[in-house]
């Protein structure tokens, strides 16, 4: 048996060379555990004599006092070096610039329609939707154009199977709703028509909203106010506005509005007029009784004239750098 001095001496370079908790761990088994080295010391002092063993019992529980406290301390070492490590590893490195999560904004159409409906709102209109498959009654002959009138024909027109088709105006919504609720009525329709076209300034399918209102009394100058307030609220002040004499079948007097911009250059933006008596016949309203105006735009063509887009098509592209444009407040 080593003595005890170079015993402990040996202990403490083990400790010393120790690099990790598991390791110190079995250094502790070995020394101090039920069949360490230390221990079994003292199992050996039963051989001594009375003297002896209490010299030695204080020298080895000296020891052992010291060995523990060791352990201890690289034990603490050891604990503060993993976790130096792993702040170390785990850094973050505040500098970094964060990942910037990008905007949407509406389509410029969705926005121009909510924007439009709100505007109508506020003048106690209501806003309805309308379907896009229609027959010929509703879409043509109710409003009082002729049978053999050109736009009927399936170059403008989509033709589906039973006389339906895909609506060219959203004016088939003034039928609907005219048979079906009782003046006094003030209501807008947006919503999406077709057309066989395209070019520069057509798209297939394109957006208009549509404006009726039908009480007693009802004159051309309700709808010139009317218009006047919106077009000034769209546009802004700065624009005049022209009002044009125009022929649409459905109604008497029409009248077509162009805005002259800051350029001076008269643009068209939307059709209007008296609903013909024809029509209020056609859905049993007595035009002796009451009357109606309508108006009626699309939304794609006063967009370009408020933006100054040159190019219809570009709305249904989805070219990002297009659309990023729009930023609404
Ligand atoms: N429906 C017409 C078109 O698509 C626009 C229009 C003109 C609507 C006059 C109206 C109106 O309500 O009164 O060209």
């Amino acid at each position: 048996m080593l003595t005890l001095n170079k015993l402990l001496n040996i202990i403490k370079i083990d400790i010393k060379n120790s690099k990790k908790i598991e390791e110190l761990d079995e250094i502790r088994i070995k020394y101090l555990g039920k069949k360490g080295i230390l221990t079994s010391y003292i199992k050996n002092l039963k051989n001594f004599s009375f003297e002896e063993k209490k010299k030695y019992s204080i020298m080895i529980n000296k020891i052992k006092k010291e060995v523990i406290q060791t352990i201890d301390q690289k034990n603490t070492k050891l604990t503060n070096l993993i976790l130096e490590e792993r702040i170390k590893k785990e850094h973050i490195d505040i500098s970094l610039p964060g990942r910037r999560i990008k905007n949407g904004v509406l389509h410029p159409i969705t926005y121009t329609i909510n924007s439009i409906v709100n505007f109508f709102l506020k003048l106690g209109f209501q806003s309805l939707n309308s379907p896009e498959i229609e027959d010929e009654y509703h879409n043509f002959d109710a409003l009082n154009i002729p049978k053999n009138h050109p736009a009927r024909n399936s170059q403008d027109t989509f033709w589906l199977d039973n006389n339906r088709l895909l609506r060219t105006q959203t004016s088939n919504m003034q039928i609907r709703i005219l048979k079906k609720e009782k003046p006094p009525i003030r209501i807008i329709f947006p919503g999406k028509v077709y057309r066989n076209d395209y070019d520069s300034t057509h798209t297939p399918m394109f957006h208009q909203i549509e404006g009726l209102i039908v009480d007693k009394n009802i004159n051309f100058s309700h709808l010139k106010w009317i218009i006047y307030n919106f077009l000034y609220d769209f546009f802004g002040k700065e624009i005049s506005i022209k009002f044009r004499p125009s022929y649409f079948p459905f109604t008497v007097p029409s009248a077509e509005v162009d805005i002259i911009n800051h350029k001076g250059k008269p643009l068209e933006v939307l059709g209007c007029g008296m609903v013909h008596p024809n029509v209020l016949k056609n859905v049993g309203i007595n035009p002796k009784i009451y009357s109606a105006c309508a108006f009626g735009m699309g939304i794609e063509r006063i967009i370009m004239l408020r933006y100054d887009i040159s190019d219809l098509r570009s709305f249904f592209e989805n070219d990002i750098r297009f659309l990023k444009q729009f930023k609404y407040n």
